[in-house]
């Protein structure tokens, strides 16, 4: 105990504690030992936001922040991004190893059977309006395959478990496909399941009945890259709503759509899109410096630059670059390319980025891509859940298993009135 413990003395009272000290942590629980009298409620942590506490202990993700390093159940992104495939990358995260060559035809095989989506399904997303936004309709859409699926309510049953697994990574691209159709008023494309997973989205997002019909493959393999990259990224919001929800132990189709609404938001999901604003307000490379400036002076951020976790260049971002460049050669520079190596270019070498850590993240470069591949605007957090899917479920699974894990509940600290009497309404003020 005396290395590996932390010991706190309680001003109010004179009483010292040795609490443990376990993985550079303690236990929030012990804090509650530390009392002025016996009816003291003890000590707890206030932590806005969990900037400082950990939920859960994992062995899927591993970021060092400082270090600017990422890893799948310890490989490196880079080399799962230079050699592996989304569907590799998603059985690695829920089984915690590479396929074997036939795991991976078995695993391929079952997800890409899963791809039609029930009729009454693609029915309902006819029922939302023209101008629907596809985030929303994925989230309506994935809440309501729980009400197709009821067997997803066995969550202790490792076969069902296992079953709404392929379900959900099969059916996201052909909902996330469909969702586009409906937004630009297209009849759906059915899933092709001779065609690989990205090369099949592409497909049913695309495809207009032309005889010779070809998904480029420098476009289906980037797309797999964006994919792999942004397939989990531990605790971060969406995922810690599908913990929570999951620790009710709803079925996961019901998280997974709780999930999604998280990343709906725009500061998760949406920074990309923010990305693509500034860099079309820059309009000219001249107009960097004054916008530089600008920033410097508080009046707004640059986007797509700093990140709570990372305070280096984040890995996945320099591995999107290269994207960036691939893609571009198939579709065609634009000039929000050259304004955005120009904007990092400057900042890097500006005291106020170098001193602050601030660094390209993940979405500095991920809206150029979407944008240049002709997604629109409103597409990019749709495809960012298909690629966090995978995550969402290995940490789902993950906490379904772990024993330690409880029904999600913090604590408060309440601030508001006491004991009021109720006055009636003729004698209110
Ligand atoms: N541009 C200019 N200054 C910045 C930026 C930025 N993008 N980000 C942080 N700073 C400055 C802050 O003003 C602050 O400066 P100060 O110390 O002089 O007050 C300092 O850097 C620290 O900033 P914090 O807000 O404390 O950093 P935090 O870790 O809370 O924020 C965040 C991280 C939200 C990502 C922030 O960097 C940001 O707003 N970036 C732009 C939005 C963005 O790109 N979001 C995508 C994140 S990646 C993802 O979610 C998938």
């Amino acid at each position: 105990m005396k290395n590996n413990s932390l010991k706190i003395t309680d001003n109010r009272t004179g009483t010292s504690y040795t609490l443990p000290i376990h993985n550079n942590t303690i236990n929030a629980l012990s804090l509650r030992d530390i009392k002025v009298n016996e009816d003291d409620f003890g000590l707890m942590a206030y932590d806005p936001g969990y900037t400082n506490t950990a939920s859960c202990n994992s062995t899927i993700t591993y970021v060092d922040g400082e270090k600017g390093v990422l890893m799948y159940r310890g490989y490196p992104i880079e080399q799962l991004a230079e050699n592996s495939t989304f569907l590799e990358v998603s059985y690695l995260l829920i089984n915690d190893s590479l396929p074997s060559k036939e795991q991976s035809e078995h695993w391929e095989n079952k997800v890409m059977h899963h791809t039609y989506i029930h009729e009454n399904l693609a029915k309902l997303m006819q029922t939302f309006r023209y101008d629907a936004h596809p985030m929303g309709m994925l989230i309506g859409t994935i809440a309501a395959m729980s009400t197709l699926h009821p067997d997803a309510k066995e969550i202790h049953n490792p076969t069902s478990r296992q079953k709404q697994i392929w379900r959900i990574l099969g059916k996201l691209p052909t909902i996330a496909a469909f969702a586009y159709r409906r937004r630009i008023g297209r009849p759906y494309n059915y899933p092709d399941s001779s065609l690989g997973y990205t090369e099949n989205l592409l497909y049913m997002m695309d495809y207009m009945n032309q005889g010779n019909y070809q998904v480029d493959p420098i476009l289906a393999k980037a797309l797999d890259t964006l994919l792999i990259l942004h397939a989990d990224h531990e605790q971060n919001c969406s995922t810690s709503v599908m913990r929570n929800i999951g620790s009710s132990h709803a079925d996961p189709y019901s998280a997974m759509a709780g999930a999604a609404a998280a990343l709906y938001g725009p500061l998760h999901g949406g920074a990309n899109e923010a990305v693509l604003r500034m860099l079309t307000e820059i309009a000219n490379t001249d107009n960097i410096p004054h916008y530089i400036d600008q920033v410097k002076d508080g009046k707004f951020r640059l986007m797509g630059f700093g990140h709570r976790v990372y305070k280096n260049y984040d890995p996945r971002a320099r591995i999107i670059k290269n994207v960036a460049d691939q893609v571009l050669k198939v579709t065609g520079s634009t000039p929000l390319l050259e304004i955005a190596l120009e904007l990092e270019n400057i900042a890097l070498k500006d005291d106020y980025f170098v001193s602050r850590n601030l660094y390209p993240n993940v979405d500095f470069y991920s809206g150029i891509i979407y944008q240049a591949m002709g997604f629109p605007v409103d597409m990019f957090p749709v495809l960012f859940a298909l690629g966090r899917a995978p995550g969402w479920l290995a940490q789902w699974l993950e906490l379904i298993d772990d024993q330690e894990q409880k029904i999600a509940r913090p604590r408060q600290i309440y601030t508001g009135h006491m004991n009021r009497d109720y006055v009636p309404i003729n004698k209110r003020k």
